[in-house]
């Protein structure tokens, strides 16, 4: 079987081709263009639970792929929601990014498409829970899925990947936190919503001092925003006042639609396209890539 995909943008001649070899018998070619100059890597986290980490992974990353960029959405979670939001059996797909931390296959045998132009998915299946206890005490446990993306050269392939992870911060988000460059915060608004920033920015501080000096917090997404409560009014002006963290000016609406959306496995750019919650997703995917290009050109200045 082969398959290929093109990034349909105009006027961009000059993108990086690959073709990718993968599948698990290695009998799926497709081709994929980098438009980028370099791979954007995010991860979306947070110490706490049900805060949108994986919606905003969603729909961010759908997003992305909507302008045009190629997009490789990583399942870090056993809970598997990404893969599920993706359309994806996280019963029956196989392999899995649990398949990969066990050395069974690359990170690329086990990449599928989704429904969606531009958008791929390293899925997860609920045996990811298990896959800590299977591995050998050995050095290195933190950097196994650094190693294998940079193995399979995953950042040469996409423009962006972007990684979803558990409500804590145990071995798969470790991974993660060794893995990407950048950290998204989504923060809900909620009354302990603030308690967890400070835990997160201290693991955080801690992962990029002992096992990955590249890594930054790009900053906090707002989420489940209602303005007409007096508490999201009252939270987006302190969150913008906490000291070192930079605080998307994108407010994700509370909204049913991105419940049904991952109910039904359809990213809220296909499910409700003209809708604030798209809306809210697409501004983020524009702010995101100004706030990346801006922090590299920084770093290039300090240079
Ligand atoms: N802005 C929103 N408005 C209303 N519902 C939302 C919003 N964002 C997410 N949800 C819903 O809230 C629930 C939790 O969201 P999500 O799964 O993205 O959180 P999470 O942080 O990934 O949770 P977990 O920590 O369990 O992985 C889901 O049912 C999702 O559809
Ligand atoms: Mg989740």
């Amino acid at each position: 079987m082969a398959w290929f995909r093109r990034v349909a943008r105009p006027g961009d001649t000059d993108q990086v081709v690959h073709t990718i070899d993968g599948g698990v018998d290695g009998d799926v070619d497709f081709e994929t263009r980098r438009v980028l100059p370099e791979c954007v890597s995010l991860a979306c986290l947070s110490g706490k639970g049900g805060v949108g980490k994986t919606t905003t992974a969603i729909n961010l990353g759908a997003s992305l792929a909507e302008l045009g960029l190629t997009v490789l959405a990583v399942d870090c979670d056993p809970q598997s929601n990404l893969t599920s939001g993706l359309a994806v059996d996280a019963y029956r797909v196989n392999p899995t990014v649990g398949d990969v931390l066990q050395g069974r296959c690359t990170v690329m045998d086990a990449v599928v498409e989704t429904r969606w132009d531009n958008l791929w998915l390293l899925p997860a299946s609920p045996d990811l829970s298990a896959v800590e206890q299977g591995l050998a005490v050995s050095l290195g446990r933190e950097q196994i899925l650094r190693d294998a993306m940079q193995r399979d050269r995953v950042h040469d392939r996409f423009d962006v990947v972007i990684y979803d992870t558990p409500p804590n911060f145990g071995f798969h988000t470790v991974n993660v936190l060794a893995a990407t460059r950048w950290v998204l915060v989504p923060l809900q608004m909620s009354g302990f919503a603030l308690r967890g920033l400070k835990e997160l920015l201290r693991v955080t501080n801690l992962a990029a001092e002992r096992l990955n000096p590249q890594l930054e917090v790009l900053g906090v997404v707002p989420t489940f925003v209602n303005l007409r409560t007096r508490l999201s009014r009252d939270m987006l002006p302190a969150l913008c006042d906490i000291s070192g963290v930079s605080v998307f000016p994108v407010h994700v609406p509370y909204t049913v639609r991105l419940q049904e959306s991952s109910l039904v496995g359809v990213p809220i750019n296909d499910l409700a396209p003209t809708g604030p919650a798209a809306e809210a997703y697409r501004r983020l995917a524009t702010e995101v890539l100004a706030a990346v290009d801006a922090a590299s050109a920084d770093g290039r200045a300090r240079a």
